[in-house]
């Protein structure tokens, strides 16, 4: 089944760290389909804020800078790069602070809001792999196939403690695990549009697979639903 507006899209859910910006990259390249990073939005707002000095209980503002956020993304193979007002973002929102900072906006229900058309305007043909954690259950409930990837929360913690290390950033690996749960604990309590897998997802524990594993069994799974 397509969305209501016929194009095809895959959606990618599933808790921090758990790979799916990765494994969605490598998937929309091997399929040749757009992308959408639905986090970076998140992180984009929470970048914006900390920028204009403008607190996360400040609803009004933030649901604001949501609506006006101007971003434009170019897909390159198994890249993507993000520009905020014409100039290029890279890693500045990967950090913890960027994300922690994005799943306390992220709970308010006006930024989300805010953000769900902008999202649903990414499904373009051919189609759209789209990752984030209520794509699935709140933006695209329609969509073809929907995959929710799982890790535990140390094995999440150690990809990220690898990730940033090569990245020349310092990090505490028991600190990351603290910080994972506790956004994973806020993402899946929050009223609106709660982390949690929908009823029509295939789920995956990529706790003992590699990413090229993880890819595999996705791309398995949608030659199964689409002719590639
Ligand atoms: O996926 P990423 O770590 O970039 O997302 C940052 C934060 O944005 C998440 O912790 C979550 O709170 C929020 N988010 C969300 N809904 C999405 C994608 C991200 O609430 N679809």
């Amino acid at each position: 089944m397509n969305t209501q507006t016929g194009i095809p899209v895959v959606t990618i859910d599933g808790p921090s760290g758990v790979g799916k910006g990765t494994i969605s990259l490598r998937v929309a390249e091997q399929i040749g389909w757009h992308i959408l990073d639905s986090g970076s939005l998140y992180r984009l707002t929470a970048l914006k804020a900390k920028q204009s000095g403008i607190s996360p209980e400040n609803e009004d503002k933030i649901a604001e800078l949501a609506r006006n956020l101007s971003v434009e993304y170019r897909q390159q193979g198994d890249s993507l790069q993000i520009l905020l007002d014409g100039e290029v973002v890279g890693d500045t929102i990967r950090t913890e602070e960027i994300g922690n900072l994005a799943s306390q906006i992220a709970a308010i229900p006006t930024v989300r809001e805010a953000l769900l058309q902008r999202q649903r305007d990414f499904a373009r043909p051919p189609g759209l792999v789209a990752d984030g954690r209520d794509m699935g259950t709140v933006v695209f409930p329609e969509a073809g196939a929907k995959i929710f990837l799982t890790a535990s929360a140390e094995e999440r913690a150690k990809r990220r403690y690898k990730q940033l290390i090569e990245k020349g950033i310092d990090a505490n690996l028991h600190d990351l695990v603290i910080e994972l749960t506790e956004r994973d604990e806020r993402d899946a309590k929050r009223r609106v549009a709660p982390l949690v897998a929908a009823d029509d997802a295939v789920t995956i524990d990529t706790t003992q697979l590699t990413i090229d594993e993880v890819t595999e069994q996705v791309m398995q799974l949608l030659r199964a639903r689409y002719r590639f």
